[in-house]
């Protein structure tokens, strides 16, 4: 395998990247200068320079201090003052009003941010734009279903005696947190519904694709009032114990792995008062029935599998087929794999490229051959071929349930296929598993895939018939059972995981009603109001 090695200067100027030493972070509404020690970004792109091939520095970000975490945090509870804050006050149109000058303004970022997520986490030009894409649609839908929860919520109920106005109220102080496969787009799931509610919000970016973020600072801060949103960069050991150890934060909004969001939440003392929003692990399995139709479910199963080299927390992480197709399906997906190009991220066509987490390749190859001993081939040319940074995929049968691929989650371009000879041998993987987040079946027979389904929804969060798995769109819940989540995001589930119901009630009698005329009338509260927001 011959991976494309560019000098920087054979690379199309369009996608050459500056190199950004970034020195500020945002706290209480100022781009504060650090001048201390810095953490180093190298791209997992590797370029010629000087006759040698080596990972291009992309340039460096602060490594903020247990100080500057505490910083953000009193800012972010200056911003919210126990819910009497300006941002939690504002009126909700307002707010809008906010998150919509900071969409314009992110919208003329668009193509610095795109360049950054190829080079960063070296996804391809194609589902970087879209990863953006699909931010500002994100922003814009969540605008519309606030709106639309503030109307359901602006009449009164009356009860037994009582009338009531229930609306949604913020919880406080959040620490989003997102994971590096989507650094932009789930970021920006948790922290623009958590700010839509009236939250104020510290936020560390992901492990790799923190550059990207650099230009949207300037954007936050001009677009919000100071303290609302807050950065911390550096290592999460140092900028995020002194900030959950406060025991101060409301909300853990955190996308990732599963070990790392427990020692995260473990860290606060009041465990009653954090609420935890997890997108966690998952190994989701594709399910092929004996009459599934090749043809049509090998383009799914190959896209849910290798899209962003696998490097999705949906992708379809293990491949289950019946024993009689097993040879014609290996034939028909390593023909299709074969047709998918690799290289550098803005290359056309291209949909395999380098993987950015140092030292990947060698754990995979290591994941590889713990299948081959546990009795598994390489099915295909050049799988598992390892060049730096980028590994060609490896499509391995038949994998044994003794092997760590059949447990563990591979994030990353391996294929586990698992030949079946009786559906009971899927369907026990699924219940058996830890995990618990989709499934894919592919067949045909209605009365199969019926009583399948019965039984499959009650352990994952979603099945998905004759298709891949995946999130959106945005306003399907996206969640998961057993370690896979906790707590559900979607348009407009994010809202409410983001705050919750508060009720203002009195007695159903002429003195109240009175009273509470009077309030609607000369709009004294915001919260005790009428007003339909247009
Ligand atoms: O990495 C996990 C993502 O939530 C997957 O989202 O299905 O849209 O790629 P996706």
């Amino acid at each position: 395998m011959k991976f494309p090695i560019p000098a920087f200067h054979e690379i199309p100027v369009a996608f050459q990247p500056e190199i950004i030493h970034q020195t500020k972070y945002l706290i209480d509404g100022e781009l504060r200068e650090w001048k201390g020690d810095r953490i180093s970004v190298t791209s997992p792109l590797i370029i010629q320079d000087q006759g040698e091939e080596k990972a291009w520095e992309l340039g460096s970000y602060p490594s903020l201090g247990a100080n500057e975490a505490l910083d953000a945090l009193a800012a972010c509870e200056r911003a919210y003052d126990k819910g009497t804050g300006i941002w939690p006050q504002m009126k909700i149109e307002e707010r809008i009003k906010a998150i919509q000058y900071f969409t314009q303004l992110m919208v003329g970022k668009r193509d610095q941010i795109i360049k950054l997520l190829m080079w960063e986490i070296g996804k391809t030009l194609k589902d970087s734009a879209k990863e953006f894409d699909r931010t500002i649609e994100y922003i814009n839908d969540t605008i519309n279903a606030l709106k639309e929860g503030d109307r359901s919520s602006s009449r009164f109920v009356f009860e037994k005696g009582i009338f009531a106005q229930i609306k949604r109220a913020p919880y406080g102080i959040v620490l989003c947190m997102g994971p590096f496969n989507y650094p932009l787009n789930e970021t920006f799931c948790t922290l623009i519904p958590a700010i839509a509610m009236g939250n104020t919000v510290i936020f560390k970016p992901a492990k790799f694709g923190v550059l990207l973020l650099e230009p949207l600072l300037e954007c936050f801060q001009k677009a919000f009032p100071k303290g609302v949103i807050n950065t911390l960069y550096g290592e999460g050991s140092t900028v995020i114990s002194p900030v959950m150890e406060s025991g101060k934060v409301d909300v853990l909004a955190f996308i990732g792995a599963s070990t790392t969001a427990n020692i995260i939440a473990k860290k606060h003392p009041r465990i009653n008062r954090l609420r935890a929003i997890l997108g966690l692990n998952a190994k989701n399995p594709a399910i092929l029935l004996p009459d599934c139709d090749l043809d049509q479910s090998i383009p799914e199963v190959l896209s849910g599998s290798l899209s962003y080299n696998g490097q999705r927390c949906t992708a379809l992480k293990i491949i289950f087929v019946p024993e009689a197709l097993a040879s014609s399906f290996l034939e028909k997906y390593i023909h299709a794999l074969s047709q998918w190009k690799f290289g550098l991220p803005w290359q056309e066509q291209v949909m395999l490229t380098p993987l950015p987490e140092s030292g990947k390749t060698a754990w995979l190859s290591d994941l590889i051959s713990d299948a081959i001993q546990k009795g598994a081939k390489i099915q295909n040319p050049m799988g598992g071929e390892v060049y730096e940074t980028f590994m060609y995929p490896a499509v391995l049968y038949p994998v044994s349930p003794n092997s760590k691929l059949y447990h563990e989650e591979q994030f990353g371009p391996i294929v586990p296929i698992v030949p079946y000879k009786e559906i009971s041998e899927p369907l026990n993987y699924v219940k058996e598993s830890n995990f618990g987040q989709q499934v894919s079946i592919f067949g045909k027979d209605p009365k199969v895939i019926g009583r399948i389904t019965d039984q499959l929804v009650n352990q994952v969060a979603r099945v998905n018939i004759n298709a891949q798995c995946q999130r959106g769109p945005d306003t399907f819940p996206f969640t998961g059972r057993k370690d896979s989540a906790d707590g559900t995001l979607s348009v407009s589930d994010a809202l409410r995981a983001f705050s919750m119901r508060s009720v203002v009630a009195a007695k159903e009698d002429e003195e109240s009603k009175e009273l509470f005329r009077s309030i609607l009338e000369t709009k004294s509260s915001q919260f005790i109001s009428t007003n339909f927001i247009l």
